[in-house]
């Protein structure tokens, strides 16, 4: 693959995210979200890649990965009017099967056609399989660190926001925004375990799932990325302060330290 490839790739989303443009500012805001994140992650990745010492050909697919990792959502979200995969589909499959239907990799070979697929298949998963080959392994966690990344800036942002009053229930994935964290969230978190989705019971609940991926980041560029904005501090400052949250974000940033500095 190369930058021609890549820019082929990037016509093709933008002119697909224009067809859902909207009347209807809710529907809009949440399309220009999605748009706005795949950017971003298309430049975390190559940046990331970059650190890492990727070459060229490496780099392309690498971004186009990212491009192409939730193409899934508009779709998603124009049909179910959420971005919850519970409440709908699993967005990496269903942006598969869109790639898939409408063909949009059909000039590569297929090797690099399927890898692709498989790398977005694998972006959501609360886990990589055992059984990746390296190629694969290299990118999954590249692209997972990726949008890890800007989805810690997202709603680090949003919960900022949030305390001027802007509200949007697609960011938050229909949580309650009710008192206290769940048991079973604060023990995998000081266990050093990252939170399962089936633990979250509540908004405070899905602010420490996102503090927990820092077990779940796979390179070290990309953790130095998290400390030097600090997210967890944003997080942690979009929580009450009680003894147990100050506890998990003691537990974390000795995490992340430890890993930067072994
Ligand atoms: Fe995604």
């Amino acid at each position: 693959m190369n930058t021609q490839d890549v820019q082929t790739f990037k016509n093709w989303f933008y002119f697909y995210v224009k067809s859902f443009a909207s009347d209807d500012p809710e529907f809009q805001r949440n399309m220009d979200l999605k748009e706005q994140h795949t950017k971003r992650v298309c430049q975390e990745a190559t940046d990331i890649g970059k650190d890492l010492g990727l070459n060229e050909a490496d780099l392309c697919l690498a971004e186009v990965s990212a491009l192409f990792h939730d193409v899934g959502r508009f779709e998603q979200y124009r049909q179910f009017k959420t971005f919850s995969d519970r409440h709908s589909v699993n967005h990496a499959e269903f942006g598969v099967a869109i790639l898939e239907k409408e063909g949009v990799l059909n000039r590569l070979e297929s090797p690099v056609k399927d890898l692709i697929k498989t790398i977005i298949s694998y972006h959501n998963r609360p886990r990589l399989p055992e059984d990746v080959d390296e190629k694969c392994l290299l990118f999954s966690r590249l692209l997972r660190d990726a949008d890890k990344l800007d989805i810690w800036r997202v709603v680090t942002d949003y919960y900022q926001q949030m305390e001027n009053g802007n509200k949007n229930e697609a960011v938050e994935l229909d949580l309650p925004d009710t008192p206290g964290i769940s048991r079973p969230v604060f023990d995998r978190i000081i266990q050093g375990e990252p939170v399962l989705f089936e633990n979250m019971k509540n908004l405070n609940d899905f602010k420490l799932l996102q503090a927990g991926w820092v077990y779940d980041v796979n390179f070290a560029p990309s953790l130095r990325r998290l400390r030097d904005r600090g997210y967890l501090k944003k997080l942690q400052k979009a929580l009450p302060d009680s003894e147990e949250i100050r506890q998990i974000f003691k537990t974390i940033e000795s995490h992340v330290e430890g890993q930067l500095n072994p």
